[in-house]
């Protein structure tokens, strides 16, 4: 049986993300240098999410990609689900739209199955406790044709960059979140589950696994960052 990460144990993650979450959004914008907003624009762009469509932001916390995939097909019935409370609470503030907001533990997933034209998700893949799991539900309840799109951090490679993005991950952020989030705890979570996730090729052989199709993903940020794809067929 795989050994469990208790870092990533669900009641340890909800109340760090329940802490972190009134400068969730502030610290991302930050630690990317505004980045994420392309990485968001572009998987919803690998979503490609019907007219009237569903699409479902798994993990969605404040909402990023609900919000995106509205203001790019804003005729789609949109869902951002999460466990954490707090996170959403926020989310929902930031702007009046028709996102429905819901409750929901990705390992168990409360909709039916073949029910979504897409699965989204940004930086949850990362906290879960089981992954196989989560790719299994993601699949679940897609609809035959429905995309699967995960934005997350990787194992970076080696390459020139390797001293620098050490010492970003390692030193800037935990400082980062020291002084805007008054956390650096969390913010050491990061770098560190950053750094014993899957490479990129490894994520894409368990989406293999889960059943997808057309299995696909780029790189971006020196290597720090894994957009995948797949397709339920
Ligand atoms: C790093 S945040 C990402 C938030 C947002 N998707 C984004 O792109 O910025 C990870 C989110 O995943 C949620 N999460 C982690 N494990 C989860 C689970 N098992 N079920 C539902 N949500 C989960 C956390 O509550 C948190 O809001």
């Amino acid at each position: 049986m795989a050994k469990v990460d208790q870092r990533k144990h669900p009641q340890k993650v909800r109340a760090m993300f329940g802490r972190i979450a009134p400068n969730y959004d502030r610290m991302n914008r930050v630690m990317t240098l505004a980045q994420d907003l392309r990485w968001r624009r572009e998987v919803i762009q690998y979503a490609a999410l019907p007219e009237k469509g569903r699409l479902l932001d798994l993990g969605a916390g404040t909402g990023d990609l609900a919000f995106e995939a509205f203001r790019q097909v804003p005729t789609a019935q949109i869902f951002a689900a999460d466990f954490t409370l707090p996170m959403m609470q926020i989310g929902r503030k930031r702007k009046p739209t028709p996102i429905v907001w819901c409750a929901v533990d990705a390992l168990d997933l409360p909709f039916a199955d073949e029910s979504f034209d897409a699965v989204v998700s940004g930086f949850l893949l990362r906290n879960v406790i089981n992954l196989e799991r989560s790719l299994q539900e993601q699949y679940r309840i897609l609809k035959s044709g429905g995309r699967v799109v995960c934005l997350d951090t990787t194992q970076p490679r080696q390459n020139l960059f390797s001293p620098f993005i050490r010492f970003h991950l390692n030193s800037v952020i935990p400082t980062l979140g020291r002084w805007i989030a008054g956390d650096g705890a969390a913010y050491t979570y990061l770098p560190q589950t950053t750094q014993s996730f899957l490479r990129a090729e490894e994520l894409a052989d368990l989406l293999q696994k889960a059943g997808f199709c057309a299995v696909g993903f780029r790189i971006r940020m020196l290597g720090t960052i894994a957009i995948h794809w797949g397709v339920k067929e």
